[in-house]
């Protein structure tokens, strides 16, 4: 395995280095702002302005003229544009027709891959696995930019604590030490060393903030949070992504105390930039600057435009007929500071200069399609599946299935077979993605020596998400079929006469990100009836998720559950590895497994609140506890925690106490563990969560190895936002300590925080 990934980070740096020709030496910042003055001091009015907007150009026929001519008048940047040919023709018209010749920055949704797909990026926080994170998006980066893009839209590093929000897809889950660890993570793999290194694109943390928050987990709605909330929780990514180097944010679409994300002052300059000392550009969310007059915010365009301004949101992100358009006559009417708008553009003239584009606007498209098809990308890809698959039940240790004693597998289900759905949702047909269906692994890995038995079973509705994710992909928008139950039959006469049964459920890509919000999370279609009646057969099954979001599964009754979210390009072949045993499952859940949508929202890290005495007692009709906790996950191997112990019992605020454990892999196979840590803070100025991740490692050991694993706890991680004084406090207090394989791990040790 080590080997594999060595090879796998030196194919990921050769190949960022074949992207494009080697920039000329990085220029030092005061370089890079007089270049940028040197630029601004030419630009007219409407040439600013039309520098800070990027603009959807996805290719619709008829728009050709009207692109053109926008590129010859100075538009500053697009997104969608996917082909290299194109990149390198609408560069050209930049570079040779318009007056400034600046290039353009091409930006797009790098969300879990290029033409290499990768697990969602659920799944990918699953791994607990940061630098494999980060070596996958530096080839998601060096794949994007070799067809010509230079700036992706992501990492969202929303946290999720509603899965009916159908884009806790596209995120880290629910806690904001994992969604920390993966937003930086992400930054260094999309940028690289600097912004301009060879092969890497810029990354655009998004949706500032708090959108993952969204009411009822319905998409695009209004958000509540409190001031703690905000700063506790859902801050702390943006914070990692920008102190990791990101040189884009996107706003998000909704508002904090009315006040929307594109035009709130308060987050955008204030914390932002003054307290967090952000040196990229804003970019708003699709239409995000135009919609402050849907909320209710702005008078009109111009109103609109001047605000978000005003507010330091440096790009707007538009359809057609931009609000920005209508700076250069609010500057003129004395309405927008001038200095405000040169600010803006500078920030993008930076970002163009540092991305070496004015020396190397084009890409070598014969590179491109040859980098885009690298063999070791496919098998980082495999490998990130792998170590994302979360194990959720193994009864009688039906997994892994013994090729060897196996006559025949009867693979059942719709989703087996549908390579498109395997690869999740944010994946574009024109990047050309590599597909592999489930099915296909598993026959390759068997060959001729096992029968498999296909049965789709039932035909899944396709709910397809009306967005433009879709338009994209014009081969889904087909008519929606009518659920239907009529092969079930088949599927239980494959079952019977197999020896064991691999039923692939869950969601289709369509019905999970944006704008497929859920208020159900049972399987959709007859999915449910087709697991039901397959169970029934008496056969060993083994339940092959396909999901972003926890699912209702009805208390099925089937031996084994294996969890592969949306795994990607190499899916299949991952899937087959786990299924029979050449790869062993340490995923961990990124979020609480709610037993169905009305428990939500459930967290591990919740207040305490009163206790009646039963901690079981918050609902009178159900448990109150989730079906997986967070952090859950099993293994084909066994592992003990011991001997939990601390450097020291005391420390004073500020200082830093080691925390020690024994960790042992107690069963026959290597394997690895994610040992995570938590801390409850027992009082103080204010009351904290009955526990929170505050570490974690994901470690490989050989049956009987023991290793001893240490965890520093220090202010960063004892402090914490304390609304009453607006300000990080570190209470003198006692702090609990766990370590172990999930949340629900007791409390081993203690220690105090006190003044000498
Ligand atoms: C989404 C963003 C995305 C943008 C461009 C918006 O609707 O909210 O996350 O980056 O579209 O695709």
């Amino acid at each position: 395995m080590m080997i594999g990934l060595a090879c796998i980070a030196a194919a990921a740096a050769g190949a960022a280095a074949q992207a494009r020709p080697a920039p000329a030496a990085p220029l030092d910042e005061q370089q890079v702002r007089a270049r940028a003055d040197a630029l601004l001091a030419q630009m007219t009015p409407d040439e600013k302005a039309a520098q800070i907007v990027t603009q959807f150009n996805m290719g619709i026929p008829g728009q050709e003229k009207a692109i053109d001519e926008s590129v010859a008048k100075g538009i500053g940047s697009f997104l969608f544009v996917t082909d290299p040919k194109e990149t390198n023709r609408l560069q050209r018209i930049t570079v040779e027709r318009s007056r400034l010749h600046i290039p353009l920055l091409f930006g797009f949704d790098v969300i879990h891959g290029w033409s290499t797909i990768f697990p969602v990026p659920i799944g990918q926080a699953a791994s607990w696995d940061p630098a494999m994170i980060e070596r996958n998006q530096a080839i998601a980066a060096a794949e994007a930019r070799s067809a010509g893009i230079h700036w992706a839209f992501a990492p969202m590093v929303d946290i999720a604590r509603d899965p009916r929000w159908g884009r806790i897809v596209e995120g880290a889950g629910e806690d904001p030490y994992l969604g920390s660890a993966v937003a930086a993570a992400q930054v260094r793999g999309f940028q690289g060393p600097r912004i301009g290194a060879p092969g890497h694109i810029i990354a655009g943390p998004k949706h500032f903030a708090g959108y993952g928050a969204a009411l009822g987990g319905r998409d695009y709605d209004e958000v509540n949070l409190s001031d703690s909330e905000l700063w506790n929780v859902y801050l702390p990514p943006f914070k990692a992504a920008v102190d990791a180097g990101a040189g884009n944010i996107m706003a998000a679409y909704m508002g904090l105390n009315g006040i929307p994300a594109a035009g709130n002052r308060w987050l955008l300059t204030d914390v932002l930039r003054k307290q967090w000392g952000f040196q990229g550009w804003v970019v708003s969310d699709a239409n995000g600057v135009q919609s402050l007059q849907t909320h209710g915010f702005a008078t009109d365009q111009a109103d609109a435009a001047a605000r978000a301004i005003g507010a330091g949101l440096d790009m707007e992100m538009a359809f057609a007929g931009p609000a920005f358009a209508k700076l250069p006559a609010a500057v003129a009417a004395g309405k927008v500071d001038q200095a405000q708008v040169d600010a803006a553009v500078r920030k993008v003239l930076e970002a163009k200069i540092r991305m070496g584009l004015f020396e190397n606007p084009y890409v070598d498209e014969a590179g491109a399609a040859q980098l885009q098809r690298n063999p070791a990308h496919l098998e980082a890809a495999r490998i990130a599946a792998e170590r994302s698959a979360v194990l959720l039940r193994n009864e009688g240790a039906l997994l892994p299935l013994d090729r060897a004693k196996l006559r025949s597998v009867a693979v059942i289900g719709g989703l087996a077979d549908s390579p498109r759905d395997s690869n999740g949702p944010w994946v574009f047909k024109p990047t050309q993605p590599v597909l592999q269906s489930i099915l296909q692994g598993i026959r390759t890995k068997l060959g001729n020596r096992t029968e498999v038995k296909y049965a789709p079973g039932v035909i899944i509705p396709k709910r397809v998400n009306a967005s433009m994710i879709d338009s994209m992909n014009a081969d889904l928008r087909r008519p929606e079929p009518k659920d239907d139950d009529s092969g079930i039959a088949e599927a239980v006469a494959a079952a019977r006469s197999a020896d064991v049964a691999v039923v692939v459920v869950g969601e289709p890509q369509g019905m999970i990100g944006e704008m497929a919000s859920r208020s159900t999370f049972d399987l959709p279609g007859r999915q449910q009836d087709l697991l039901d009646a397959v169970v029934a057969t008496g056969k060993p099954v083994v339940v092959l998720l396909l999901n972003g979001r926890p699912l209702d599964l009805k208390g099925t009754k089937a031996q084994a559950i294996l969890d592969l979210w949306y795994p990607g390009s190499s899916g299949g072949d991952a899937a087959a590895n786990l299924l029979f045993g050449d790869a062993v499952p340490g995923g961990k859940l990124p979020f609480t497994w709610v037993r169905n949508a009305a428990q939500v929202p459930l967290i591990y890290a919740h207040l305490t609140s009163h206790d009646a005495g039963h901690a079981d007692t918050r609902y009178s009709n159900e448990s109150n506890a989730p079906v997986y906790p967070f952090g859950y996950g099993l293994s084909y191997s066994t592992f003990a925690f011991s001997n939990l112990r601390l450097d020291r019992p005391q420390v004073a605020p500020g200082g830093a106490v080691t925390v020690s454990v024994d960790l042992r892999n107690t069963g026959a196979r290597t394997a690895d563990e994610v040992a995570q840590l938590y801390i409850h803070q027992r009082s103080g100025t204010a009351a904290r969560p009955v526990r929170e991740l505050e570490g974690f490692q994901r470690v490989t050991l050989k049956p009987g190895e023991v290793r001893t694993l240490t965890f520093k706890l220090g202010p960063q991680e004892l402090r914490y936002w304390n609304a009453a004084v607006r300000d990080w406090v570190q209470d003198e207090t006692t702090f609990d300590v766990a370590v172990g394989a999930d949340s629900t791990v007791p409390f081993a040790g203690s220690f105090d925080v006190r003044r000498q």
